[in-house]
């Protein structure tokens, strides 16, 4: 069955949302859509409550906190569980977690794996306390060495040198092997992820989603007091947290490396309702994105590199036929592992972008419907706001119809 055409257009804060299909289930998804800032902008946002750990380490492309939680209070039942496939940061997880429900999350990138976790998981007794000593000594020693003009710890890649200032490098490189000095693993796991959090500010680069050079001036012992002013941000983001969670019982959460093709850490007919994004067609690189952070924190990315979904590396030297060909054949792994955990009759909603290959224009919501007619899901409804598209060799995939960003609902049959 394609995915609904019916077409009916409503006028919503975030720009128009046209929707199609189940009216009941089209104006949860447009509901949820209709969010004044997308793409990880959560500054621009005026609910502080959605700061506390969503906003403390970049991710492309993550799902706007308002959103997951709309979806989550409608599609799981309170004490339900939540699965997304594709965790990422976790935002879906987090937002599950804050309105008592169960977390299921995997994804292949290990970094994403070890921030999700973070950011689900409130400080225990003590670990404040733990976490900042650790940083006040982590930071000591990386001044120490730098006073005493010490040298690199181990030898450093030509692609970190291309990447930071001589200085930063070294301070950088005296962090790291502070933190490798510490034993207690919760401690260790939350260092590392603030050390991860602090490369862009520090780097060459613009942003991190640019190779763009941005030549900056940065004073010496500026990197390792960026290091403990984001570890006390990092506390003070989970204490906040913390103190946002149901009381009682925290409900059991799960969150692991797997491949969202296989699903084999999660159990049949178990879950439900998926929320999730996955990667768009074609439009990002994770691999490539997070390889400083992968390399310094010294995670195996070898199941990344091989199961990545929608690469652009892969989709970037296809030609658009292949490219179709081969999205709908990602795509129907998926919604086949999907199908088999999720239980009977519940939904799938996922938030997906049009994307393009060339001048051909890869339209998400067409793609899944055609994947779904060889799966046990049904497409049911869907919500579609019109994304502008800045890619200069691709903008003309999208010059005569826009480039829409979808949340897709298929059910299990
Ligand atoms: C659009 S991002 C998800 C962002 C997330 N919703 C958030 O708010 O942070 C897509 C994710 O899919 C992951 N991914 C790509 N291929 C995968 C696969 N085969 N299995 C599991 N995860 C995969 C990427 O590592 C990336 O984290």
């Amino acid at each position: 069955m394609p995915m609904p055409r019916i077409r009916r257009a409503l006028t919503h804060v975030g720009g128009n949302i046209e929707t199609g299909g189940d009216r009941e289930a089209s104006a949860l998804l447009a509901a949820a859509l209709d969010v004044p800032s997308h793409e990880g902008k959560l500054e621009g946002t005026d609910d502080p409550s959605r700061l506390h750990v969503h906003g403390f380490h970049a991710y492309p492309a993550r799902m706007h906190p308002i959103t997951a939680s709309r979806l989550v209070q409608k599609l799981v039942p309170p004490g339900g569980r939540v699965l997304d496939p594709f965790c990422g940061s976790g935002t879906v997880l987090v937002e599950a977690r804050l309105l008592g429900r169960e977390a299921a999350g995997t994804d292949l990138n290990p970094l994403a794996v070890k921030l999700a976790r973070r950011k689900i998981t409130p400080l225990g007794a003590g670990d404040a306390e733990r976490i900042l000593e650790a940083a006040k000594n982590v930071r000591a020693r990386a001044d120490e060495r730098r006073l005493a003009r010490a040298g690199a710890t181990r030898r450093l890649s030509d692609q970190d040198v291309a990447m930071f200032p001589p200085h930063v490098l070294l301070e950088l490189d005296s962090l790291r092997s502070g933190i490798e000095a510490v034993s207690d693993a919760t401690v260790k796991d939350a260092l590392y992820l603030v050390l991860s959090s602090l490369f862009v500010k520090v780097s060459l680069k613009k942003s991190d989603t640019s190779e763009d050079a941005a030549p900056r001036r940065i004073a010496a012992g500026y990197t390792s007091k960026l290091f403990f002013r984001k570890t006390e941000e990092l506390v003070a983001r989970l204490g906040d947290y913390g103190e946002r969670l149901p009381r009682g019982r925290l409900l059991r959460a799960h969150i692991a490396i797997d491949d969202a093709t296989k699903l084999t850490t999660v159990e049949g007919a178990s879950i439900d309702a998926i929320i999730t994004s996955p990667p768009y067609a074609a439009t990002y690189d994770y691999l490539a994105h997070h390889a400083v952070r992968l390399r310094w924190l010294g995670l195996d990315a070898r199941s990344l590199e091989q199961g990545e979904l929608g690469a652009r590396r892969r989709y970037a030297k296809m030609r658009p036929e292949a490219a179709e060909q081969a999205w709908i054949g990602e795509l129907v792994t998926f919604l086949r592992a999907a199908g088999r955990v999720l239980k009977a009759r519940a939904p799938l909603v996922m938030l997906i972008a049009d994307s393009a290959v060339g001048a051909h224009a890869l339209r998400a919501d067409d793609l899944v419907a055609r994947a779904a007619e060889h799966t046990k899901l049904v497409p049911l409804a869907r919500a579609t706001q019109r994304r502008p598209h800045f890619h200069g060799p691709t903008a003309r995939a999208f010059s005569e119809r826009p480039r829409g960003e979808h949340a897709l609902m298929l059910q299990k049959a």
